[in-house]
């Protein structure tokens, strides 16, 4: 039997992230052959090619240049994106990126139209809706087993005004909660109930925030959030269901995540979009709560090394995956350009809603079909390597 093919892939980008992903595209995918790693200062790349026996450490420019190499993984903050991803598909190159897209929605429809001209796939993050939770409460929701959707209440908290003084990408464009971490409640949201239609929408900006520096001379430092960092939507989707999301970064850390889907048979439950292993929970008349099994696999859990930063990430990557099996395959991928501008689209036009006070109509939308069921299978205590690959597939 011949090989199967793996992509010449390259990560652009060496921050807190990259690590995760450098993991599992060279060690935990079969469908991936990790040949470079570029940043900006090409040290870190060296670094980090050295750390994980990647054979190239490269320039962004380099990357392009490369004929070798045929798909990118973009990991660089937002305002980045749409340079990259524009040199990087130029050159005839299949790109993933970390989310958002690109932090303005002309650009990312730009690059739609561009990646479709150059017969080119373009996949975007969050990926978490490939993971166990997700994929299971979307199965669970097309075997009707709450019936229809007919509405439910979306909520995430955190202070992103003390967050954006440890991560300073949080202080630029992308960086307020409705963006950093809003995304994946929208992602979630489009997985299970498909494209939102209108939006009507309230909005507050982050604070001007001064921070104090206590143990060092520098002096007092002040920056303000680009953007709302408080969101209360009411989403009207295509299938017709309706959702209230309320996004809030001007409050405390203690995270309250919730999201809650009302169907005509049942109430739904589903467990934290920014991790891949949120739990289903269903209530049915006259039952009490139960949690569903998973159905699929790519539970965030470290399958191939010792523990690491940001392990409770662990599925990261599996959108690269995914995406390299539909280039494979010549099909579109689930994380498509189509999914990431609509994520976009929503999040954009929430701003516009609440700034003109009337209906934000959606233009784009998308199809994604569930994964397969699949599971890495737990021989040798876990570290067996299973089937869940072929879900992808
Ligand atoms: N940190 C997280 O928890 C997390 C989780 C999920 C997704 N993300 C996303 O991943 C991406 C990267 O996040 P991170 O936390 O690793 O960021 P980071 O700030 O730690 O690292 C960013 C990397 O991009 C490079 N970079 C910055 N600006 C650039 C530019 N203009 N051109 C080229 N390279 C540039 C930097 O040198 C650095 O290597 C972001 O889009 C973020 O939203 C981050």
């Amino acid at each position: 039997m011949s090989e199967m093919r793996k992509l010449k892939t390259a990560v652009v980008g060496c921050g807190m992230i990259s690590d995760i992903y450098i993991r599992n595209l060279a060690q935990l995918f079969s469908v991936t052959e990790l040949v470079a790693i570029a940043n900006r200062t090409v040290d870190k790349a060296k670094e980090k090619a050295a750390f994980f026996g990647v054979p190239k450490a490269m320039t962004i420019d380099e990357v392009a240049d490369d004929p070798e190499i045929e798909l990118v993984v973009v990991l660089t903050p937002a305002p980045a994106h749409y340079d990259i991803i524009k040199k990087m598909l130029l050159k005839g190159k299949h790109v993933y990126t970390e989310k958002m897209f690109t932090t303005d929605v002309d650009q990312a429809r730009e690059l739609v139209e561009l990646a479709e001209q150059k017969n080119l796939l373009i996949g975007v993050a969050p990926d978490t809706i490939l993971g166990a939770g997700t994929q299971t409460a979307r199965l669970a929701l097309e075997r009707g087993m709450i019936g229809d959707v007919t509405g439910g209440v979306v909520s995430i908290n955190r202070n992103q005004n003390l967050n954006s003084e440890l991560f300073r990408f949080l202080q630029e464009d992308g960086g307020a909660l409705p963006y950093d971490v809003g995304i994946y409640y929208v992602a979630t949201l489009v997985t299970l109930l498909g494209p939102v239609k209108e939006i009507r929408a309230f909005t507050s900006p982050a604070p001007v925030h001064e921070r104090e520096f206590l143990f060092t001379d520098e002096k007092k430092d002040s920056w303000q959030i680009p953007g709302s960092n408080v969101v209360s939507a009411a989403l009207k989707f295509e299938s017709g269901a309706l959702v209230s999301l309320h996004v809030n970064g001007n409050t405390i850390n203690n995270e309250q995540n919730l999201i809650m889907l009302f169907g005509t048979n049942g109430i739904m439950k589903v467990g934290n979009p920014d991790t891949f292993n949120g739990k289903t929970e269903i209530l049915l008349a006259e039952n009490d709560w139960v949690t569903l099994p998973f159905t699929h696999g790519y539970n965030g859990e470290n399958k191939v090394s010792e523990p690491m930063p940001f392990d409770h990430y662990g599925s990261r990557g599996v959108g690269v995956a995914e995406l390299a099996y539909s280039i494979l395959a010549g099909r579109s991928n689930r994380c498509s350009k189509e999914y990431g501008l609509h994520c976009m689209e929503v999040l954009k036009g929430i701003d516009i809603a609440a700034e003109t006070g009337t209906t934000y109509e959606v233009e784009s939308t998308f199809e994604m079909t569930t994964l397969t069921p699949g599971y890495y299978s737990t021989v040798f205590g876990g570290f067996g390597r299973g089937d869940a690959e072929r879900s992808l597939v």
